[in-house]
């Protein structure tokens, strides 16, 4: 029998619900077009078959640009289905899930930048935790191990990217940067520990962890985006940005990073001092004059163009995640707030504003996010990790949700 094309089975499923009656919440809503949406990328991932076409954005002539296996987006679009196929239920799904993360296996043995994290937790992290198969444990240990391969001992981090003789880097005077982005890759590190009981993982991304919070925030509890380091002294050298709009500036995903990164580590160590970084840059976020009603920052809260600057929708759905996350970390009256700004940034993501019509977008959920502004590449686009974000943050606030009725 011809398989039904992802479109049609969702738009019964969608009639169905639409024809019973039913009042659905924003969240279900938003569920229900995700697997329409992501169902047809699907279909256009499957069409173009083998070498695997990774869907990432949208390219200037309007086309879909796919990322191969060394890009540190490359996780992402077998991630999402991971996360997808939890929201659903759906077992077709699976078998894509499994194919497509098959096919960014060769991510665990790289070396040369930092970005294995992202890449093997959001495919292989997220196969192992649903599925539990033993091989894609065995991904996630090999990648901690490549990771543990940048770990610089006398500064005590993990260097996030090379400087190549000639290189853009290298003309930029540094030596061993170090990028916040990088907290994100310390999930794999702790992951390796609990599924191999070797502490070294855990013990160098608690280190990062450290260094990270002395060299990178400022007393207004945001942060840098770039700290080099000598990696023979220890010493640091530059505290510079690459994608934000100056040194001295907020660039928005990178503090999205850091509240997401310290919840994560704060969860993995009970250490106090990572809750209170993760709290106090989310308060940085939250008072900013230059944060939108809608709860969607712009791409830098110092670009001088505020309010006629792009979004960053991929750092929104960055800081909802980790809200919701954090929400368990703190007393009542906090967690309400975590939660409820949460929620307002999903549904502002969730709105037309944000949500692109079906078919549309490259196929990709969301629309404002940005890459780099400053080094011209992908404004105002939809980026496939923002989709990844965007679904982790649905799934957390569905198991929120989960809890609380069990706790009625
Ligand atoms: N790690 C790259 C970025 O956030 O753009």
């Amino acid at each position: 029998m011809k398989k039904l094309s992802f479109f049609v089975a969702a738009a019964v499923v969608a009639f169905v619900a639409c024809n019973s009656g039913e009042t659905k919440s924003w969240d279900d809503i938003a569920v229900d077009n995700a697997r329409i949406q992501i169902g047809l990328q699907i279909d256009t991932v499957e069409s173009l078959g083998l070498p695997f076409h990774n869907p990432t954005s949208i390219q200037p002539d309007g086309s879909v640009l796919y990322c191969d296996v060394t890009d540190w987006r490359s996780g992402f679009f077998p991630g999402t289905l991971w996360y997808l196929y939890e929201l659903t239920g759906d077992s077709t799904l699976l078998p894509y899930a499994r194919k497509y993360t098959e096919a960014v296996a060769d991510a665990q043995y790289l070396k040369w930048h930092h970005d294995v994290g992202f890449m093997i937790g959001s495919s292989f992290g997220n196969g192992y935790r649903l599925t539990g198969d033993s091989a894609y444990a065995c991904a996630v240990v090999e990648a901690a191990k490549s990771l543990s391969t940048r770990f610089r001992p006398n500064a005590g981090i993990i260097q996030s990217w090379d400087v190549d003789p000639g290189s853009e880097r290298e003309a930029k005077g540094w030596a061993c940067p170090v990028i916040i982005d990088n907290m994100m890759n310390l999930e794999l590190m702790f992951e390796a520990t609990h599924l191999t009981g070797d502490s070294s993982f855990y013990n160098l991304a608690v280190s990062h962890a450290d260094r990270t919070l002395k060299e990178h925030f400022r007393p207004d509890g945001s942060c840098f985006h770039v700290i080099d380091y000598d990696s023979i002294s220890g010493d640091v050298r530059h505290r510079h940005t690459a994608q934000g709009c100056a040194h001295s500036s907020a660039w928005s995903r990178g503090q999205a990073w850091a509240i997401y990164g310290y919840t994560v580590a704060y969860r993995e160590t009970s250490n106090d001092a990572y809750l209170q970084r993760a709290t106090g840059t989310f308060d940085f976020v939250k008072n900013h004059p230059n944060m939108p009603a809608d709860k969607v920052p712009y791409w830098d809260f110092d670009a001088p163009g505020i309010p006629d600057e792009p979004r960053d929708a991929s750092a929104a759905a960055v800081i909802a995640s980790a809200l919701y996350e954090l929400s368990g970390y703190v007393d009542e009256v906090k967690s309400r707030e975590y939660v409820d700004y949460a929620d307002a940034i999903m549904q502002s993501l969730s709105s037309a504003e944000y949500t692109a019509p079906v078919g549309e977008n490259g196929r990709f959920i969301l629309k404002h996010s940005v890459t780099s502004l400053p080094a011209g590449v992908e404004i105002d686009v939809p980026l496939n990790y923002a989709d990844y974000y965007y679904l982790e943050a649905l799934k957390r606030k569905r198991d929120l949700e989960k809890t609380s009725s069990r706790n009625l």
